[in-house]
């Protein structure tokens, strides 16, 4: 089965004037369609109609998509899900905007994964002949692409199953509740490919969600971007540091409706053969904020 990676996250917000400008004016994104109630964007380095959907009415996410090889796979997917024992649903081409035939999974955490393998290519403003490295107009943080997400719910061991035993996912990071045999996981960190990872799910309140990541370049990037936020007068959530979790080096920051948003860079080559790397939850502090080790106020507590 060929889950090539995630594929666009659909988040609710409160305000879809204010919400453009964030996701436009500050991190960058191309503005694709826009309709009464939905922004559907990308980034400069996405080939893809859209990576992200904005919904005017609230806050948190409404799925989450990953992006398959072949047609094939839905069928696949969707067989493989039921025998797990997860309720499935089919979603017709264009019922998603944009998007092929979907199957949609309903997740154990509370969440709905949605698997489709073609979507309206636009391509990039460099086009793929003779490219230059990168498009002279973009705005600020000028994100190239949807890195990854992190999403909340109770049930991290099966959903942890569901992605590796049916998907094809490897835990590239697991943290559990203590040393203790049988300690309850309380996150996992998933690679479909050779990124460090492509989603992660943490324990907590059913289909909440804690955040979505657009990869940058290097770690100047990632402090340009904070530059930039302290510029507009935003409230870092996580000043740039390095996660020990992935080794990334990573900024949080909250749009104005209150999803967290993180710009990403590095982390190490994931194979399937690298051994799953284990942490225990009284190091989280070390795993989330290397330099500082500690936990900052919000990572456990507030998610949209
Ligand atoms: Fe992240």
């Amino acid at each position: 089965m060929g889950v090539m990676r995630m594929g666009f996250c659909h988040v609710k917000v409160m305000d879809l004037a204010e919400a453009r400008d964030h996701y436009v004016n500050v991190l960058g994104l191309y503005p694709t369609l826009e309709t009464d109630d939905k922004i559907y964007l990308k980034g400069w380095d996405e080939w893809d109609h859209h990576s992200v959907v904005l919904e005017q009415g609230g806050v948190g996410v409404v799925s989450h998509g990953y992006k398959v090889r072949h047609e094939s796979d839905l069928e696949d997917i969707e067989h493989n899900a039921s025998a797990f024992g997860l309720s499935t649903q089919r979603i017709s081409a264009g019922e998603h905007v944009e998007l092929g035939d979907m199957v949609r999974v309903h997740l154990p955490n509370g969440h709905d994964a949605d698997f489709y393998a073609t979507a309206t290519q636009l391509g990039v403003e460099v086009g793929v002949h003779n490219p230059d490295s990168f498009p002279t107009d973009l705005r600020n943080i000028g994100a190239p692409l949807l890195d990854h997400a992190l999403f909340v719910g109770d049930d991290v061991e099966t959903t942890e199953r569901f992605f590796t035993e049916v998907l094809g996912f490897y835990a590239s990071e697991r943290m559990i509740a203590s040393h203790e045999d049988g300690a309850p996981l309380m996150a996992t960190w998933l690679s479909t490919g050779n990124k460090s990872h492509d989603v992660a799910f943490l324990k907590g309140p059913d289909g909440k969600f804690h955040h979505m990541s657009f990869a940058l370049k290097d770690w100047a990037k990632v402090t340009d971007a904070a530059d930039i936020l302290v510029h507009r007068g935003y409230d870092m959530d996580l000043a740039p540091t390095r996660h020990g979790i992935t080794r990334g080096e990573t900024t949080y920051f909250f749009d104005p409706s209150g999803n967290r948003n993180e710009t990403f860079c590095g982390g190490y080559l994931m194979y399937p053969d690298r051994p799953t790397i284990t942490w225990t939850m009284d190091e989280l502090g070390k795993g989330l904020d290397y330099y500082k080790r500690e936990v900052s106020g919000t990572f456990l507590s507030v998610f949209s």
